[in-house]
């Protein structure tokens, strides 16, 4: 499989971070992440008219930091990848638009790329080969799916949530016990040293699913914060939070590729950030002789990286968009909408 030789602009703006990052090949040579954090904070959660609006003050910006990162200029550069979908459509739209532009004015290819192709392309950023076919998770603030990746682009959905992300598990979670947002780093540190064998919580579906389901998770949290009040402790809830959506998720996955005989398996998505996620589905990879490949945490949350990654592969492959490119909010990349 071969990818784009020459540089790439990558754009990235579908969520709560704006990013641009220039790839060449399979080799990131920048990533610049203007994260809108700070001001999410304020509410809780993404505000999607403040988040397009914050996008629109980034983007130039954030384009100028990552060709300067990479010592290029915008005429040493041969294509354009954004992402188009899915998102909220004001964010992505600001993208698609800084996109189209200077595809036009610069007179290079563009080409569209959807979200979860580009988390799933993220491996591509490490040095090793990527075997396929690989069974891949991706777990992010939207997400949760098993997917068989036959080849790049031949995807095929094994099992997803039927309710919340395993990222919501986490941001809800962190939310009801008053650390913040985003929730899952703030889980994740909080539950050092806590013990996540004091409040037993919901492991979702049972039996020989390869579906998920965390919206029982939250509910449970959320009696556990109300039962305990000023008693509960915060580490030991946050650890027991984390090892309920840490089991859940390395179980399906390890049983999933033992049933299917996936001998790789590829962790991708923000909430692959995860410490215990990461040792758990390693440890148990080496255990069950698989091998287990995830990307550097830079390419796990949101970055034009990985968008530039899946772009290098589609340019490379003669896929081109024309200027009548446009956001959506949903598409489906397996066939079915999640
Ligand atoms: O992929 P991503 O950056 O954005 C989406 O496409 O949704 O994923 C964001 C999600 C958030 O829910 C955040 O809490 C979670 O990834 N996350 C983590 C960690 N870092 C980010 N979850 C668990 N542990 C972490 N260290
Ligand atoms: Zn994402």
């Amino acid at each position: 499989m071969t990818f784009f030789t020459e540089p790439i602009l990558a754009i990235e703006s579908s969520c709560d971070e704006t990013s641009a990052a220039v790839v060449q090949g399979r080799e990131v040579r920048s990533n610049i992440i203007a994260s809108q954090i700070e001001m999410h904070q304020k509410w809780g959660g993404v505000v999607p008219e403040a988040a397009a609006r914050a996008h629109v003050e980034a983007i130039l910006p954030v384009i100028r930091e990552a060709l300067s990162a990479a010592g290029l200029q915008l005429g040493d550069l041969r294509g354009i990848a954004v992402t188009n979908r899915p998102g909220l459509v004001g964010a992505l739209s600001v993208g698609v638009t800084a996109a189209k532009a200077l595809a036009f004015s610069l007179g290079i290819p563009l080409v569209g790329v959807h979200h979860l192709e580009g988390h799933l392309m993220s491996v591509y950023g490490l040095p090793e080969e990527i075997p396929v076919p690989h069974l891949s998770l991706i777990a992010s603030g939207g997400h949760t799916e098993l997917v068989a990746v036959w080849a790049p682009g031949d995807y095929e959905l094994i099992g997803h949530t039927i309710d919340d992300a395993a990222g919501e598990a986490f941001d809800k979670g962190a939310r009801l016990m008053g650390l913040g947002y985003p929730g899952g780093r703030a889980i994740q540190q909080a539950a050092l040293g806590g013990n996540p064998k004091r409040y037993p919580l919901p492991r979702g579906l049972r039996g020989p699913t390869r579906d998920f389901s965390f919206s029982g998770l939250k509910t449970a949290v959320m009696r556990l914060v109300d039962t305990e009040g000023a008693a509960l402790s915060v580490p030991d809830a946050a650890a027991s939070l984390q090892e309920a959506i840490v089991s859940v998720l390395a179980e399906r996955v390890l049983r999933a590729a033992d049933e299917l005989g996936f001998e790789t398996v590829t962790l991708v998505g923000g909430v692959a950030a995860n410490v215990a996620l990461r040792e758990r589905l390693q440890a148990g990879c080496t255990q069950s002789g698989r091998r287990f490949l995830t990307p550097p945490i830079v390419l796990c949350t949101d970055n034009a990286g990985m968008i530039g990654l899946a772009g290098s592969f589609r340019l490379a492959r003669g896929d081109r968009d024309d200027f009548s490119l446009e956001a959506q909010a949903n598409d489906a990349l397996f066939g079915v909408d999640e």
